[in-house]
């Protein structure tokens, strides 16, 4: 890809704020999180913004900035996150999580920085503060801007609640502007109108009150582990569905008719299963791979502890045995009310021979938009601008929190216009996101701007 000198120093400045290796699930990194703080900050000061705030919170600071033009204007408030997931297992990265290089890949020809954080979400961040650079070097915004960018969205946003319920006025807008989230393919643009909610769970079973000899005492006692894997086997069916009582008593049943308008995105099969490599799908039964990743509710182990792990064999019944499990949720499943349900089936499922304790680590709620809104309509509009190809609504997997927690508190609806790809590997050794894609995210931010001013122009005339 021919590039400009301005591009050239675009990516320069993004592989910067990609060196600061800002964790926020570990404490380790207070102050590397702090650092980027401050350089989202600074970034935001020489894009133009005229006032930028550091704002601590309990946790990691909220970075505030403001471009105010004019009260009678529409005004525009940019949500992102400058955290990142922790890199582990770093041993399986080609190239250092927080040295980014460029490389190329089949799915980017042009080439892709590669770091933790380069697509989820710093790059996609980065993305708006140049676009809003831009505007306001060529006096091209007719609009209002604002820019709430946090530091805790991968540790499930905290504090960022009792922030905007502090701060209504000053966060007040028409509508939130997100990109924390991907599109279709580089060729079909996406523009996503749903999140699913999430309850993240944590089971501990403790046995006996010291790991044991499993020959002396093996056959006689509950071996936390192994009762462990019975109730988490339980928690599903032959079906592969949640076998938690309630579990899907407010799941909203999808008509046929827009199930067969989702069944007509593109979507490539046995492509999806070669870019993970895997020899089949598995889910839900009565669901296409795509509806079991967006419009049903789910239940996974993200993590699984105990007993012997190290090297050789060590004969042992551990005294106890933990799993991390979340559910991914679909309207109107309400995550308080899940994590609930969940503890009572866990608590039900264990048996007398152990005991066992839950706790709810985080949730959130699951989201939809309508797409006859103006800002579903500047989005699509601007897409097009600039892809020369209509985008189509999709609904998507993963959960941003804070975006059902702005609908309630500040009443405005977001837009979530991300430009990453499933592929990009976020959470994952070896996270990247194109050049292609991040020039793109620049191109088309300005334009959802203008065409935002435009039709919020013409509905106030
Ligand atoms: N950016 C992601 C969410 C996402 C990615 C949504 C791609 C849709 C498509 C966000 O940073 C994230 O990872 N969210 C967490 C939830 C959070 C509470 C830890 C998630 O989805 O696991
Ligand atoms: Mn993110
Ligand atoms: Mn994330």
């Amino acid at each position: 890809m021919k590039m400009t000198s301005e591009q050239q120093q675009s990516i320069e400045e993004w592989m910067d704020f990609l060196k600061i290796p800002s964790i926020s699930a570990d404490s380790n990194f207070k102050a590397d999180v702090r650092r980027a703080a401050h350089w989202v900050q600074q970034a935001l000061l020489d894009s133009g913004c005229t006032t930028v705030d550091l704002i601590d919170t309990p946790g990691h600071p909220i970075v505030y900035g403001e471009y105010l033009i004019d009260p009678k204007l529409p005004t525009v408030l940019v949500y992102g996150h400058y955290d990142v997931q922790p890199p582990d297992p770093v041993e399986l990265w080609k190239s250092p999580p927080f040295e980014p290089v460029i490389k190329s890949t089949e799915l980017h020809p042009d080439g892709a920085v590669f770091a933790r954080g380069a697509c989820d979400d710093k790059g996609q961040v980065f993305m708006h503060i140049k676009a809003l650079q831009k505007m306001i070097a060529d006096q091209s915004l007719h609009t209002n801007v604002k820019f709430m960018v946090e530091g805790e969205e991968e540790v499930g946003s905290d504090h960022l609640e009792d922030f905007v319920k502090k701060n209504k006025e000053k966060l007040q807008c028409d509508i939130i502007l997100i990109s924390d989230t991907g599109m279709i393919s580089n060729e079909q643009p996406s523009i996503t109108t749903g999140l699913r909610g999430l309850s993240y769970m944590e089971i501990t079973v403790t046995g006996p009150n010291r790991d044991l000899h499993s020959g002396l005492y093996g056959g006689a006692v509950a071996n936390p582990i192994n009762v462990l894997c019975e109730i988490i086997a339980q928690l599903q069916n032959e079906k592969h569905q949640v076998n938690i009582p309630g579990f899907y008593d407010k799941v909203q049943e999808i008509s046929s008719e827009e199930r067969a308008l989702m069944g007509r995105i593109p979507f490539d099969e046995s492509g999806f299963k070669n870019s993970i490599g895997i020899n089949d799908t598995r889910g839900e039964a009565g669901y296409s791979t795509e509806e079991r990743r967006s419009i049903r509710p789910t239940l996974d182990v993200n993590g699984i502890w105990g007993g012997y792990t190290g090297e050789g064999a060590k004969t042992v019944i551990p005294g106890e045995a933990h799993a991390k499990i979340s559910m991914r949720l679909v309207p109107d499943q309400d995550w308080e009310e899940i994590s609930r349900l969940f503890t009572q089936q866990v608590e039900a499922l264990a048996p007398k021979s152990v005991s066992v304790k839950v706790t709810t680590h985080h949730g959130g709620y699951p989201y939809v938009t309508p797409i006859d809104t103006l800002g579903y309509q500047a989005a699509h509009a601007a897409y097009s601008d600039v892809f020369g190809v209509a985008p189509v609504p999709h609904r998507g997997g993963g959960s941003i929190p804070i975006v059902p927690m702005f609908e309630k508190e500040l009443g405005v609806k977001s837009i979530l216009m991300g430009f990453g790809l499933d592929t990009d590997a976020i959470h994952s050794p070896n996270e990247h996101f194109g050049l292609f894609n991040f020039f793109k995210g620049i191109a088309t931010i300005p334009k959802f701007y203008h065409h935002f001013a435009r039709l919020m122009g013409a509905k106030n005339q």
